[in-house]
């Protein structure tokens, strides 16, 4: 079976329309959101509808866990506060119930899935977390995949024995091997700092034992006048390009 795995899509309703084309295109049978579907972007509660009339697995981002626990907000830095209380002021009552009822980590067909780091973490990002760490980690997870978002930036690690590897993560079709463990970050759908600006994400086959990466063009000039049309940080607009 295949399985998109999108994450971070960020209120860019544009990207994800252009994402759902793509897949749907390629007859990819289920899809599986890694959270932070809401904050910087100006379609939190559209982006929010199309998740849920999907009934894709949505896993809690810390954009979610900021708006469903306010103690969360210091963690943020003052323009993600400021679009965090645009964005809530863009999604209904019943979007803002529903994210407290969204799980942490989702594990489905033998693979994990969580926003930021494994086993559960929705804060941490990959980059602060030491090799010998991330080796531990993986080693201990009952999983052999573990797919994470947070970070918007591509990266495909595997653990092998004693060693970890960082792999190159390009488009197309990538094998994995049987014996190794697989940290797999799939990137952003709607706020990409990857170096380009297309929609990211990731399509697992479990059966062929492949993972898939694929670029997605959207209209980024679109996304960026809604943006800016809300009184946004200028700064959520420029950076898309
Ligand atoms: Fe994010």
């Amino acid at each position: 079976m295949r399985t998109a795995v999108i994450s971070d899509i960020h209120g860019n309703l544009e990207a994800l329309t252009q994402v759902f084309k793509d897949i749907e295109k390629l007859r990819i049978e289920a899809v599986i959101c890694l959270g932070d579907c809401v904050g910087y972007g100006p379609q939190p509660e559209e982006v929010v509808r199309e998740i849920r009339d999907r009934r894709i697995p949505f896993i809690l981002g810390n954009h979610e866990l900021g708006l469903v626990d306010s103690s969360y907000l210091t963690w943020f830095n003052p323009p993600t506060r400021s679009s965090l209380r645009i964005t809530r002021k863009l999604l209904s009552a019943d979007s803002l119930v529903y994210f407290k009822s969204l799980p942490p980590v989702w594990i489905e067909r033998g693979s994990r899935f969580v926003h930021g780091f494994p086993p559960n973490s929705i804060t941490t990002y990959l980059y602060e977390v030491p090799d010998e760490e991330i080796l531990r980690i993986l080693k201990a997870l009952p999983e052999r995949l573990c797919f994470i978002g947070h970070t918007h930036d591509l990266q495909l690690i595997a653990a092998l024995g004693d060693r970890l590897t960082y792999l190159p993560f390009k488009r197309g079709i990538q094998p994995l091997r049987p014996e190794a463990k697989y940290l797999i970050n799939v990137g952003s759908v709607g706020q990409p700092r990857d170096g380009n600006n297309q929609a990211k994400y990731v399509i697992w086959d479990d059966q062929a034992d492949t993972l898939r990466l694929r670029y997605v063009t959207y209209n980024i000039v679109k996304t960026a006048e809604k943006i800016l049309g809300l009184d946004f940080p200028e700064h959520n607009a420029r950076r898309l390009f």
